[in-house]
This record gives C-alpha cells, sequence and structure tokens, in this order.
C-alpha cells in the first residue's frame, strides 16, 4: 500500500511513558551467559526499562496519553479515535484502546487496537490520518504501549538482551498544517511469519526469534520502503530533516542509514536507553528529540517500522507541534 496524501493532518502533540525500573546489561549478564561488551556491539543497547509485575501496557499508554493530550491543549472530549498499537496487550480483549479512552475521559470515542508488532506505530498512523482525510475523525489520539518484557524467556540470551517496555503518544489533528504531502508505504510478508513469533494459542507464549533472518529483513527493508516512499512524495532523502527507525539494532539502524546516504546527526536514536520498545520505540525517539529542542514544528519526519508479521511500513509527516515552551502541558 502505497500514497502521498494531499493532508492538512499533523502531529500536535506528544507524550511518553516508561517504566521506573533500569535493568541493565550487567545485571542480565549476572543471570545468563552473555556480556555488556557482546550486548553493546551486536546491538547498541546499554540498559532498558521493565514494567513491574502489575504494570501493564494499558498503564504506561494512559500516562503517555494523558501527556499527549495536556499538551495538545484539547479536551479529552473532543478526541475521536483511539488507536493504539500493541502486540504485547493487558488482555484479548477489552483492547488497550478502550482502556486508555475511558482513563484518560475520551468517552465515546471509537477505540482500537493494531497489531503489527514493531511496525505497529507506523500501522497506527496510517488509520489516524485516513480517519482524518475521511472526515469521520477531527483529532485522534495515537498510542504505541508495549511490555513485551511479560513475553520474553529470560533465560534465551539472543532475544531477553534485546527488548525493553515503554508507551509513546500523539495527538493527530487535521487542520494542523498547510495542505501538504503525507504520505505512506506499509506492507506485510506473512510467509516468513514464523522468523519473529509468539504463539499464544498456536505454541509458545514467549518471542521466538530467527535473528539473522530479522536482521537481513530489517537492512533490506528499511532501504526499500525508504526509497519507495520518498518516491512517492517526489522528494529527496536530504528534503527530509528528521529520519526516526525503529530502535532494534544500531547496526541495523547504522547499515540503512548509510545505504541511503542519509547524514547521520538526522537520524534519531535512543536505543542504547530503551532497547527495541516495538511499536513504542518511534514515539519514545520523537518525544525525546521535541523536548530538548531538536525536533521543531515545520520540520520533515520519516518515520520507518519493521517488524513481526512479518510487516514494514514508513511515514512522512510535516511536524505540526509547537516547542515545549509553546506547549499548552
Ligand atoms: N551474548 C553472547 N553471545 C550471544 C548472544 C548474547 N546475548 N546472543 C547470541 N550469541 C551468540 C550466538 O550463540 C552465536 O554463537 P555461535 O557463533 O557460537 O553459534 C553468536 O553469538 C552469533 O549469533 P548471531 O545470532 O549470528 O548474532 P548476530 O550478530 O546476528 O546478533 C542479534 C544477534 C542481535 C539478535 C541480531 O541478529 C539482530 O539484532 N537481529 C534482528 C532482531 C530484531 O531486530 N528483532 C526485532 C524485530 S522487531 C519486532 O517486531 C518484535
Amino acid at each position: 500500500m502505497i500514497g502521498a496524501l494531499r493532508s492538512t493532518a499533523g502531529i500536535v502533540s506528544i507524550g511518553k511513558a516508561v517504566p521506573e525500573r533500569i535493568v541493565t546489561n550487567e545485571e542480565i549478564a549476572s543471570r545468563i551467559d552473555t556480556s555488556d561488551a557482546w550486548i553493546r556491539e551486536r546491538t547498541g543497547i546499554h540498559e532498558r526499562r521493565i514494567s513491574g509485575d502489575l504494570e501493564f501496557a494499558s498503564d504506561l499508554g494512559i500516562a503517555a496519553a494523558q501527556q499527549a493530550i495536556d499538551r495538545a491543549g484539547i479536551a479529552p472530549a473532543e478526541i475521536d479515535f483511539v488507536v493504539c498499537a500493541t502486540c504485547s496487550p493487558d488482555s484479548y480483549f477489552p483492547s488497550v484502546a478502550a482502556t486508555i479512552a475511558d482513563r484518560v475521559g475520551a468517552h465515546g470515542a471509537a477505540a482500537v487496537d493494531v497489531s503489527a508488532a514493531c511496525t505497529g506505530w507506523v500501522y497506527a498512523m496510517m488509520h489516524a490520518v485516513t480517519q482524518i482525510q475521511s472526515g469521520l475523525a477531527e483529532h485522534v489520539l495515537v498510542v504505541g504501549a508495549e511490555t513485551l518484557s511479560k513475553v520474553l524467556d529470560w533465560n534465551d540470551r539472543s532475544t531477553c538482551i534485546l527488548f525493553g517496555d515503554g508507551a509513546g503518544a500523539c495527538v493527530l489533528s487535521a487542520g494542523a498544517v498547510p495542505e501538504t504531502v503525507f504520505g505512506l508505504e506499509l506492507g506485510a510478508d506473512g510467509a516468513h511469519g514464523n522468523d519473529l513469533i509468539v504463539g499464544a494459542l498456536r505454541g509458545t507464549k514467549v518471542i521466538e526469534m530467527d535473528g539473522p533472518a530479522v536482521f537481513r529483513f530489517a537492512t533490506s527493508v528499511m532501504v526499500e520502503s525508504t526509497r519507495r516512499i520518498l518516491d512517492a512524495c517526489g522528494m529527496a532523502i536530504d528534503d527530509v530533516d528528521w529520519i526516526v527507525p525503529h530502535q532494534a539494532n544500531i547496526r541495523i539502524i547504522d547499515n540503512a542509514a548509510k545505504r541511503l546516504g542519509a547524514d547521520p546527526e538526522r537520524v534519531l536514536v535512543n536505543l542504547e536507553r530503551y532497547g527495541n520498545t516495538s511499536a513504542a520505540s518511534i514515539p519514545l525517539c520523537l518525544e525525546e528529540a521535541w523536548s530538548d529542542g531538536r525536533l521543531k514544528k515545520g520540520d520533515r519526519v520519516l518515520m520507518i517500522g519493521f517488524g513481526g508479521g512479518l510487516t514494514w511500513g514508513s511515514c512522512l509527516t510535516e511536524w505540526a507541534a509547537e516547542g515545549p515552551a509553546g506547549a499548552a502541558g
């Protein structure tokens, strides 16, 4: 699926929430056969946040969503649609989105979860912008919330070192920017679904992954998806101010950025502190770049996701949020 919409929709605010508990590489290495040096060198990750036993995706999602709504300066009742990307929901139903909508006061809003693993954030953006384009929604709350630590085998050194918990959220509103290009490119390849799987009803309840296969898929699809979306939008990589890749592995990001000829200074990375937070990783990066003043209103942002499914997706938009000083909350 690919398109370059003409749209006035834009991200008017961003929020984030992460668990308090920090788990360092050293702590993991004290329990299983791995080392801080191996994890840093092969992934770029130094530490991650891990949720408490009774802390779930909805708890993190509610906190991130509340912050995004406060910063947007809108009343929760103005939200028409809540879409939550998660592959580690508290329950099959109710959806995490419905729980978040209730707890933030978006009563009566439509609410649904999107399951596209680490590409979930980009898929959720697609649902949000197309509802705005159709006229069904004016304000959409988009959330990425994950507690993948709860579906990890903490004795499997090839997976447990990679993931962390967290949530990010934004408000996407109609009329936020002058009509401009909003690019989307998404796809899926179910034939290779078993390369990255949590079987649930059909098998094991923890993440099983063919790491090298996912690595090869990720490096090539990031480059291909970026080329396709830039082509559809009639842009070159230098027309983009910020590239925000899914935060899985620094080697995947560096490899793709190099092949795309992207300025490394323009690639947002924070995986050293959070690991792979799946659908939350892109908004966590966006929130931090906005908070520290790098990401400014009018900047062109390219988000690129990949993950279980296998799935991939890119989204190109103009950043519409005022800087932290000008934000309502
Ligand atoms: N510590 C020490 N050694 C390790 C560890 C570890 N934590 N993990 C694996 N090894 C060993 C392996 O056993 C192997 O040893 P051997 O050569 O004696 O057999 C050696 O290191 C190399 O193993 P590889 O799997 O080839 O290592 P690689 O360099 O590929 O790195 C990694 C593994 C980090 C998992 C990498 O393949 C990767 O990042 N893949 C992509 C994963 C990913 O992004 N997944 C998330 C997708 S998003 C989503 O939707 C959830």
